[in-house]
């Protein structure tokens, strides 16, 4: 079978800083490919590449086998990639109909005038919610007067209807509380069951492991690789996620710091204190 979206050797560098090295990831359709990492992994950089807010420095990305580059998000969502993101792009005031079509208008002729098209957005934006399990009472209700969980929803609704392929999800659910996240991950594997591959970002092991199929762990802009959900434990995930080594490493130093003799440490304290004085 042939992957989606793939990333051969992907590396992405801002000056000096070193984002992401030599990343490799196969994502398929039907699927939930979870991507896991502390802050500052590379997560947002990761999918950022893959949505054409950037273009990689090195490496190349796969459509369906195809070599592909995004010059644009507008590029990238015409390929059939839709990027949600955590603080959704929606207008609070504006109805929920209008920011589910929002820069995609629909539009009626009267006479020789295009004018939008409430009543088919209206009707589309409830039918379309319907379908991932939401009833929205009333489509022309702002869009601020839904919950997180649901506005995340519309989100997700909205990049079906829209016919991507791969939808990528950047912490849906780092917001919210335990029921609004159950609700986003509900819809996330509609989607899935839909057909979509669906890369789900999250530093939340629980949240990953309740829906995914396959991990992929990012550790300081680099990989630990994909594993399938046999191929790995939640608890194997949380410790690469927190850097296996690091933690050991920090064990280590913690344990020397506890066996110190106590006149070293009050010593090296002082030295401290003398570095930090201000002049
Ligand atoms: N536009 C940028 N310019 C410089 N450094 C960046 C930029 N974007 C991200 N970085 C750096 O790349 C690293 C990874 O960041 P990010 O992808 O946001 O991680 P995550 O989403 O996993 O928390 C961080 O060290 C961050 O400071
Ligand atoms: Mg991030």
């Amino acid at each position: 079978m042939t992957p989606l979206i793939e990333l051969r050797k992907v590396s992405k560098y801002f000056g000096p800083v070193v984002s992401l090295k030599d990343i490799d990831m196969k994502v398929y359709a039907g699927e939930v490919h979870c991507l896991l990492g502390d802050n500052g992994a590379g997560k947002s950089t990761l999918i950022k590449t893959l949505s054409g807010v950037h273009q990689p420095s090195e490496g190349q990305i796969y459509m369906e086998g195809q070599p592909v580059v995004f010059k644009s998000p507008r590029d990238a969502l015409a390929r059939g990639i839709a990027t949600v993101y955590q603080d959704l792009a929606m207008l609070p005031l504006m109805s929920i109909s209008r920011n589910f079509f929002l820069g995609r208008e629909p539009q009626r002729k009267v006479g020789p005038f295009s004018i939008y098209d409430a009543a088919f957005a209206a009707r589309v934006a409830r039918e379309e919610m319907k379908k991932i399990g939401i009833d929205i009472r009333d489509p022309d209700q702002p869009v601020g007067t839904l919950s997180g969980g649901e506005r995340q929803s519309v989100a997700i609704a909205r990049a079906v209807y829209f016919g991507a392929k791969v939808l990528i999800l950047d912490e849906p659910t780092s917001a919210l509380g335990v029921k609004e996240s159950a609700m986003v991950l509900k819809y996330i594997v509609q989607a899935k069951l839909r057909g979509l591959g669906v890369i789900f970002i999250t530093h939340n092991v629980h949240h990953a492991w309740a829906v995914g199929d396959t991990f992929t762990v990012l550790n300081r802009g680099k990989s630990y690789g994909t594993f399938g959900k046999n191929q790995v434990t939640r608890e194997q995930l949380l410790q690469m996620m927190a850097g296996g080594e690091e933690l050991e490493a920090l064990a280590v130093e913690l344990d020397l710091i506890a066996r110190k003799d106590p006149s070293t440490a009050a010593a090296e304290h002082q030295a401290a204190e003398e570095l930090h004085k201000p002049n």
